[in-house]
Order: C-alpha cells, then structure tokens, then sequence
C-alpha cells in the first residue's frame, strides 16, 4: 500500500470522526432546546471543593453523579474517599472526555455511557447533580421511587421542587448570579 493511500485513509478516518462528533453535538443540541435538557457545562472547582468539604461521604459508600460530564466531580471524591462512584453520561464528547480522565486518574471511577432515567438508583447512598429544571422535575419522581430512605442528594444549582433542603449552600461569583448547592435527605 502506497504512502498516498494511507494518508487518504487517515484522512477518510477523520472525516468520519469529525462527522460522528458533529453529529453528536447536534443531537445535544436539540436534547438542550426542545426537550430542555442539561448541556455540558462542568461544575466549578469552587463547587466541587466545597460539596467534599460540606457533605461527610461515608468510605464504601455508593455515590451516582447523574449526567457526569467529563466525570470532574467523582474523580476527586474517588481521590479523597474510598467510594464506589458511578457516572452516567448519554453525551459522546464529554463521555469520552470522561474515559480518558478515568484512565489516567489514579483512582478509578466508573463511567457508563447511558441516559440515567433508565437506571436503577436503589442501592445509592448519594446522588450528585448538575441539570436544569426540566430534568429535575422528573428526577423528583424517580428519587421518590427508587431512592432508600436517607440517601442524600446534592444538587448544584438547581433544586428540586416541593422537596424541602436539608441544607442550602450559596457560593459568592464575582458576577450577578451565585451558585447554590442544595442538598436533599430523603
Ligand atoms: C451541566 S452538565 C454537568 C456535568 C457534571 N455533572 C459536572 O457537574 O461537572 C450536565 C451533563 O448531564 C448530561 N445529561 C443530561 N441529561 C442526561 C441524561 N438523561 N442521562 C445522562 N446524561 C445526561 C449532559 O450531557 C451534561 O454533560
């Protein structure tokens, strides 16, 4: 095989990449505007540090991070705490992002790339969340139903309506806005 023809390989190759990863984005796209899902935005370091100082995560526990991202927040849990962390994540990009994290981290986390409402959280001791209100709202149901008495939920920035915050944290931005952490016990 001449070298013309491998470099018009590599080149088919990443054509088809470039189109899969368009492809994807398009399809979050339209998850974010017409069924008003979360996009991929990560949650601050700021935010993160301040959940593992706040929330006391028992070692051996189950924590989920529903709609993981780049996997950011389960990464440094797993650093500090012996935890069994999961990470779900239906985005391709940060999916991948999140593997490639995972396989250079110390410690090990798992990453499933999958939508979390289809999910069973029962045996879950925590459950860390960064969505918007839409997803929220139907994730209320499915704590009310899957989740045992006591599990925690952390969920930054968005609360969960008609539930009642076991605490609320409210970080300082330089900005108008400020971020709020509200953490749940069922
Ligand atoms: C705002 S980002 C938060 C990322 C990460 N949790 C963090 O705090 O850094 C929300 C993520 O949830 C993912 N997501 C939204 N709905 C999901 C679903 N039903 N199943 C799996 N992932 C979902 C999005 O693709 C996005 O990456």
């Amino acid at each position: 095989m001449g070298l013309y023809s491998i470099s018009l390989y590599g080149l088919y190759f990443l054509l088809i990449i470039t189109i899969i990863y368009l492809i994807s984005i398009l399809i979050d796209a339209y998850k974010v505007m017409v069924w008003g899902y979360a996009p991929y935005i990560r949650s601050g370091k700021k935010i993160v540090n301040r959940i593992l100082q706040e929330v006391d995560f028992r070692d051996n526990s189950v924590v989920y991070e529903l709609g993981c991202g780049d996997g950011r927040f389960i990464r440094e849990l797993a650093k500090q705490r012996e935890i069994n962390c999961i990470g779900y994540e239906y985005s391709l990009a940060p999916y991948l992002l999140a593997k490639l994290f995972n396989f250079f981290s110390r410690k090990k986390v798992k990453i499933y790339y999958k939508n979390f409402f289809n999910e069973n959280l029962s045996n879950a001791d925590y459950v860390f969340c960064y969505l918007m209100p839409k997803p929220m709202e139907k994730l209320s149901k499915k704590f009310e139903n899957e989740l045992s008495p006591g599990a925690v939920i952390i969920s930054n920035t968005f609360a969960i309506k008609n539930w009642r915050p076991k605490k609320v944290i409210e970080l300082k931005k330089r900005g108008v806005l400020s971020n709020k952490i509200y953490i749940y016990i069922k």
